[in-house]
């Protein structure tokens, strides 16, 4: 134990196994973590600064179709919004992450910008996403409305830009696109909750492939066929709500607790390592500090087959966001 553990009297690890595990009881007591969050109990974040015990580990980056590397693992915004998902976003990147995940939809590109700015980091070391709202379908609007998404965020290029839904004039929206990506302003193209037979019919016409298809995957919906195809077709796969958004007892789980308990980690770091060892990139939201430190240490075990076999057993095959479809 170095100097500090000592003199804080707690370890990084032992911190944040504490706080999780007070959580989790809360959660399983009934207050499940939902789309609004329930009142934070702040003893965890106000007890001290975990940000003391912990060493940023290092992500690891994925290569895409066209070349450009992109972090593994990132910060997922959707619901967060004003001064506070600023504040969310300059802490996950304090943290660590890299990666950070918007939308137009989100209603938080300027807070999200604004975030990037208060953490003090250099643009360039960061792989931000935004992705192009159904209204905005077609190659004009959809122009003018990656334009407005740059001004909101407050910078001059996106690394990875996404068509949110397959709705409306889908062709319209890739050709300004590409041409975009063409241009230098877009680092990567991609699309989000596109099927197999959408992903068809644009190849039909793109000149670029996608290189991200960005979708539901958490251990209650896995996504198996779709990983395969998209494995086939060479485009990295995604997973939104990585942690199923807490949704059907998510965070209490028995087979996942169980798994954690061998390697002594929490239930959402077994959640999203299952989808690292299967070669998904995953984007964990959390207006926590500890869970958005605890969700980063990933890296330093290996689920093992046995395990992997346990958690396919998990799957509903069927989404938990039944209201989106
Ligand atoms: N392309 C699309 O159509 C689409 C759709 C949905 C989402 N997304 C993207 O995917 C991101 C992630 O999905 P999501 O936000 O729906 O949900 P999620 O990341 O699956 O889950 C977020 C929930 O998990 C809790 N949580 C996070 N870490 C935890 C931990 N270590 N222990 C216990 N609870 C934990 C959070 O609560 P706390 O705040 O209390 O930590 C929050 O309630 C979004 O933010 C968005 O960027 C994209």
């Amino acid at each position: 134990m170095d100097t500090k553990k000592k003199q804080n009297g707690i370890g990084r690890r032992r911190f944040l196994q504490n706080a999780s595990k007070t959580a989790l009881s809360l959660a399983c007591f009934g207050f499940a973590a939902t789309r609004n969050t329930f009142a934070a109990p702040s003893f965890a974040a106000d007890l001290a600064d975990p940000a003391k015990h912990f060493t940023t580990p290092q992500i690891e980056t994925r290569r895409l179709n066209n070349g450009i590397s992109m972090p593994v693992l990132g910060f997922g915004t959707c619901m967060l919004s004003g001064p506070s998902c600023s504040n969310y976003v300059a802490q996950a990147i304090t943290c660590g992450y890299r990666l950070i995940d918007t939308a137009k939809v989100y209603r938080n590109e300027e807070a999200v910008g604004a975030g990037i700015k208060q953490s003090g980091i250099d643009r360039k070391e960061l792989f931000l996403t935004s992705k192009l709202w159904v209204d905005d379908a077609g190659k004009d609007k959809a122009k003018k409305a990656f334009q407005l998404s740059l001004d909101k965020l407050g910078t001059d290029y996106l690394d990875l830009y996404l068509i949110h839904r397959p709705r409306g004039d889908v062709k319209g929206s890739w050709k300004a696109m590409e041409e975009l990506y063409k241009e230098g302003k877009i680092r990567a193209i991609g699309v989000s909750n596109f099927e197999p037979h959408h992903l068809e019919e644009l190849l039909s016409y793109a000149s670029l492939p996608p290189a991200i298809n960005q979708i539901e995957s958490h251990v209650f919906f896995q996504q198996g066929a779709a990983s395969e195809n998209l494995n086939k077709l060479g485009i990295q796969m995604e997973a939104w709500s990585p942690l199923a958004e807490g949704r059907n007892s998510h965070f209490c789980n028995q087979t996942l607790k169980e798994i954690g308990e061998k390697y002594n980690k929490t239930i959402a770091q077994v959640s999203l390592r299952w989808n690292y060892q299967r070669g998904i990139i995953v984007i964990p939201r959390s207006s926590k500090k500890y869970h958005m430190m605890e969700n980063l240490e990933i890296f330093d075990f290996v689920l093992d087959d046995d395990d992997m076999q346990k958690i396919a057993s998990l799957d509903l095959y069927r989404t938990q966001f039944p209201e989106w479809e």
